[in-house]
Parts: structure tokens; sequence; C-alpha cells
């Protein structure tokens, strides 16, 4: 009998979607701006196709100007970063986000660090990363998958997290990191973890708040979950099942949502958990970064 909460990441992103939307009406009502989101695609990555999708729909449901710019694979480094130039010159564009992964022969941190840092709706660029590590998180672009992730984990345990101890498992620059820095920013007590970490297990179990971000499906299980810990599980991986003697593909996240539901106060499932936030975010940044560039926000 599973006793967590199940964090409904679906219902409280399109929650957000109404209030965004309202004031994105507002915004062209009042003032004639209109929230403009450029995304680039390079490639035909099948899973980057599925997000760039839901971004560009998300924005039109949001009542967005929202380009699309697909470049094909072998695109040159040149062409990149003039497409970036270009989109940092463009008045209609508040937000500017180039999908990772990139083709191997792209330099990804040029590109990402080329693009405007009040359009870097991503919170890629070196000057968000700076000013949400020097915890001016009110400044600073936040990463989107993070940032949805600190909105749940505040509904269940409050803004204050003092006295907290939290573990990140997985240390990338889109997640685990910036995660790092905002659980810091919020009192918690904060441990990051990753392949090198020795007993992973025994760590995580000290954890009253897990972000779970390491591509590995099921990995963390029920046994490694402190009793009443809020757990976020930002874990996308496909996975081949049988159903009725059929191979079908499904999406399982980092940590096995049967056994950890057992022990946790609150978890976020696979789907439905901090993918719908991750994208809302997307849209809330770009909202901020028109507000900003037309001097509506203090
Ligand atoms: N690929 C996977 N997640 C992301 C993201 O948040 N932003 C970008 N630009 N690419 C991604």
């Amino acid at each position: 009998m599973a006793s967590a909460i199940r964090i409904d990441g679906k219902a409280k992103a399109a929650e957000l979607s109404e209030k965004i939307k309202e004031e994105t009406a507002a915004l062209a009502g009042n003032h004639g701006i209109k929230p403009g989101l450029a995304v680039v695609i390079i490639g035909e990555d099948p899973a980057s196709q599925v997000y760039v999708r839901n971004k560009k729909r998300t924005a039109d449901a949001c009542g967005f100007h929202s380009i699309q710019h697909s470049l094909p694979a072998d695109v040159s480094q040149r062409d990149v970063l003039d497409l970036v130039a270009s989109l940092n010159e463009d008045k209609a564009i508040h937000g500017i986000l180039v999908q990772l992964p990139l083709p191997d022969h792209l330099d990804e941190h040029q590109i990402t660090q080329s693009i405007a840092p009040s359009k870097d709706v991503d919170g890629f660029h070196y000057i968000n990363i700076g000013k949400l590590t020097a915890g001016d998180t009110a400044d600073a672009f936040v990463p989107c998958t993070p940032a949805g992730c600190m909105l749940m984990i505040e509904d269940h345990l409050g803004a204050d997290l003092s006295g907290l101890s939290a573990v990140v498992i997985g240390r990338s620059n889109i997640v685990g990191k910036p995660m790092a820095s905002l659980l810091l920013a919020r009192n918690a007590t904060v441990t990051i973890t990753h392949s090198r970490t020795k007993d992973l297990p025994a760590v995580v179990r000290g954890a009253d708040i897990v972000v779970a971000a390491v591509g590995r499906p099921n990995m963390v299980g029920g046994d490694w979950i402190k009793p009443g810990a809020v757990v976020i599980d930002v874990g996308i991986n496909r996975v081949e099942t049988e159903v009725d003697g059929e191979t079908k593909a499904k999406l399982i996240g980092d940590v096995n949502y049967d056994e950890a539901s057992e022990v946790a106060k609150a978890i976020t499932p696979v789907p439905g958990g901090v993918g719908p936030m991750t994208i809302t975010m997307l849209m809330a940044n770009t909202l901020r970064s028109a507000k900003l560039a037309a001097g509506l926000v203090d």
C-alpha cells in the first residue's frame, strides 16, 4: 500500500500555465507586447524533437509569439552562431533556447555562451549561473528543471528549508548544480552526489529531500529513502517492457516509484511529475524576460 502523496506535476503546471496565459493577455492588452520564444533544434534526435514540439505547443497555447528554427545535423558552427546573433538582435524575441544535446562537431559551450544573458531563458549563460550561485536567485534566469523542482518542494516543505538535509543525485550543469544552488539559497544543508560518491545509498538515506537526476532507470530503491522524505525524480528513461506479449516503450524515472512511495512523504511520478513543470518554467522565464525588456519588472 503506497502511502506517499503523488505530486501531480501535470496539474500544477496546468495551474501555472493558466496564470501565465492571463498575464500574457494582460501584457498584450495593456502594452501591446507578446512574449517571443525562439527554439533552435539541430539534427534529428527523436527525444529532442518531442521536447521541442511540446515547448512550441505550450508557447502557442500561452499566447506567445513562438518560432522554431530546425537546422540540419551537419550545420556549421558559424551558421548557428549567426542565427543566435540575429535572434539576440530581434526585438520580437525575448527568449532563445538551443535544444541540447548538439551534434558532436558543434561547440556547445560557445553556442550557449553566445546567447544574450537577457534572453537566456534556459539559464545556461555564465552570467545567469553566476547570479544563481551567488544566491541572487531573484535576478537570475534559473534553469527550468530545477526551478520547477523547487516549486514542488516548496509546496510540501515551505519556502524555508532551514534544518533540512537535501541530497542531489547528479552533478550536471542543467540540473544537479543549479538545483543545489537553489536548495542552498533556501537554507537547506546540501550534498551533491555523483557516480564517484562512496556508499550512495547511505548518503541518500540521510536526506529529507532527494532530487534524483542521473538517468539510470529505477536506480534509487525504497530502502534508500528516509521515512517522510520528499522525493523529486528528474529521470526520464525510455525502457522496453512486455505488455500482453508485445514489446512497448515506457518512460520510467531514476527512482523506483512503487518502493519509494511506501516510505516517502511525497514523490513525483514519471511521467507527469517534473517534465510538465520544466516546460511551464520555460514559459515563466520567457514572460519575465518580455516584461524585463519593457521595463515592467522592478
Ligand atoms: N535538453 C534537455 N533538457 C534541456 C533543457 O532544459 N534545455 C535545453 N536547451 N536543452 C535540453
